[in-house]
């Protein structure tokens, strides 16, 4: 008999599903990897700056781990930061192994700078090409291994049965082709929800229903309020809002306004390298000060050779412009870029869903605190990945998962007034506008009435599961809700009605979905 224990369902390709995948084979599982896309397309991809591991001479498990602290505002889990340091150069070897090149001087692994990075401990491969030399590789390899990956499906919904077994409906992305999957452990890896934003770094395909579906199945979700923006992305009227790494800012490139005035001088002592919450705030205050819509960086002080080297990918992106960087300055903006928060896990990516394992983007570890600190996120994919695999293969019970403040949530709600049908831009244009990089409590009670209001909407047209557009209000919903209770600013998370952090607020903040 089958034994389906041993058949796990991992759903996204990005680092930590082709990373767990390929882990589940090497120990003797066999894993079902299915994506709503390409294999290739996931937000990994288009990670440039790199990924974290304190393998330099001068660096330290102890450095990595504090500054990880640090960067999180008071909201770090310390296990699960304490494990992501220690396993980082370990996970990093893994990778060496598995093929992908990473970037190196006289014979050794290269490492760049970050914000808020004490040392220099980004690799990188292929200058800023990180993401998607690692993506390739490892999706080389799952293919070589002849691991069952099926490409297009699109997992739609996680429900519990009578007997606490888990059952995932797939379909394509079309809705046709209905297959349901019962009984395996199911390992959710489905990124991030960037793309729920008008103004994202992230492509298209990372709306983040793998936190919706989670609720809905009942999850625990975590920390939802702590949407990361990153304040660098290229900014002109109709072009794609490419990431300009930070790693340029690690470089020596600053940040000036169009007076050419350096202006996070007075904000931080780090000026451009201060965590990305403050210099994505000051950017923002800049822009509505000036009534400029952008600002510039500025990397003329370093050799074009260096840049061209280092760069190859922004470089050629920007030729399109016809900026050449070390001449010219970089018209930039901040985007939402990653979601700290997720589906809440243990340090073995349990959920709180019996046989539902999240890692990456979409899993809520703690690991960030309130801030996630540069190039953190790859390496997370990899060392909670690895835990998950392990455990998948070695099942043993964990213990009950809390936050120590949960809400408990219904959904859909029953908006008042009008029923009128939404959309998904709906969804985005309110998110930004409304759940951005400042909020108030205003804005955030208007945007929930609405989100409401399009989930609604949304449930009426659904037929066999629920569609990509209620997931999407959903998930909308879930981080504007945490972002009104959280009655301070931490982190990533600023309400111009509650400026300060709050000793009351030191805590992670959970959504459930009420039963009744
Ligand atoms: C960047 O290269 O600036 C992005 C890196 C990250 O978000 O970790």
């Amino acid at each position: 008999m089958v034994d389906l224990a041993r058949r796990p369902l991992i759903v996204g390709s990005g680092i930590a599903g082709l990373y767990v995948a390929l882990r589940c084979h090497e120990l003797g599982l066999k894993p079902t990897l299915v994506t709503k896309a390409r294999l290739e397309e996931s937000n990994t991809r288009y990670a440039q700056g790199g990924i974290a591991a304190a393998i330099g001479s001068d660096d330290s498990i102890d450095l990595h781990f504090a500054d990880t602290v640090r960067a999180g505002a008071g909201l770090v889990d310390r296990p699960a930061a304490r494990l992501l340091a220690h396993d980082a150069p370990e996970r990093i070897a893994d990778l060496v192994r598995l093929g992908v090149p990473f970037d190196t001087v006289h014979g050794e692994i290269a490492l760049g700078q970050e914000a808020a990075h004490s040392r220099r401990r980004i690799l990188h491969a292929g200058g800023d090409a990180t993401g998607l030399s690692i993506e390739e590789t490892l999706k080389r390899r799952v293919l070589e291994l002849g691991i069952e990956a099926r490409e297009r499906t699109v997992l739609r919904e996680l429900r519990l049965s009578a007997t606490r077994r888990v059952v995932a409906t797939l379909s394509d992305p079309d809705g046709r082709g209905v297959d349901r999957l019962d009984a395996r452990p199911v390992i959710l890896a489905t990124g991030g929800a960037g793309s729920l934003y008008r103004q994202s770094s992230n492509p298209s395909i990372a709306t983040g229903e793998g936190v919706a579906i989670a609720f809905r199945a009942g999850a625990l979700v975590a920390d939802m309020e702590f949407i990361q923006f990153h304040p660098t992305a290229f900014y002109r009227r109709g072009a794609p809002r490419y990431l300009i790494s930070e790693a340029l800012r690690g470089e020596g490139a600053s940040l000036v306004n169009a007076d050419g005035e350096r202006f996070l001088v007075s904000e931080h002592r780090d000026a451009e390298l201060a965590p990305r919450d403050i210099v994505s705030r000051a950017i923002d205050r800049e822009i509505q000060r000036s009534g400029h819509p952008c600002v510039y960086l500025d990397a003329t002080a370093t050799p074009r050779d260096r840049l061209f080297a280092r760069f190859p990918s922004i470089c050629h992106f920007l030729a399109a412009y016809d900026i050449d960087p070390s001449r010219d300055r970089i018209p930039v903006a901040p985007v939402a870029h990653y979601m700290i928060g997720g589906v809440r896990t243990d340090l073995d990516g349990r959920t709180t869903l019996p046989s539902v394992y999240a890692c990456g983007e979409v899993a809520s570890t703690g690991v960030h605190g309130a801030n996630r600190l540069g190039s953190n996120s790859l390496i997370e994919g990899l060392v909670f990945g690895e835990r998950v695999a392990r455990t998948l293969a070695k099942p043993r019970a964990g213990k009950p998962l809390r936050t120590r403040r949960t809400l408990a949530i219904d959904w859909p709600v029953t908006p008042a007034g009008p029923q009128e049908e939404g959309t998904f831009e709906e969804v985005q244009q309110l998110l930004w506008e409304r759940v951005g990089i400042i909020r108030e409590a205003v804005g955030l009670e208007s945007a929930l009435r609405e989100f409401g209001r399009i989930g609604a909407s949304a449930e009426r047209r659904t037929e066999a599961f629920p569609s990509h557009l209620s997931h999407a209000a959903l998930t909308a919903y879930l981080i504007a809700r945490a972002a009104l209770a959280r009655t301070e600013s931490r982190g990533a998370h600023y309400r111009s009605d509650h400026p300060d952090p709050r000793p009351e607020w030191q805590l992670h903040l959970g959504l459930q979905r009420r039963t009744k």
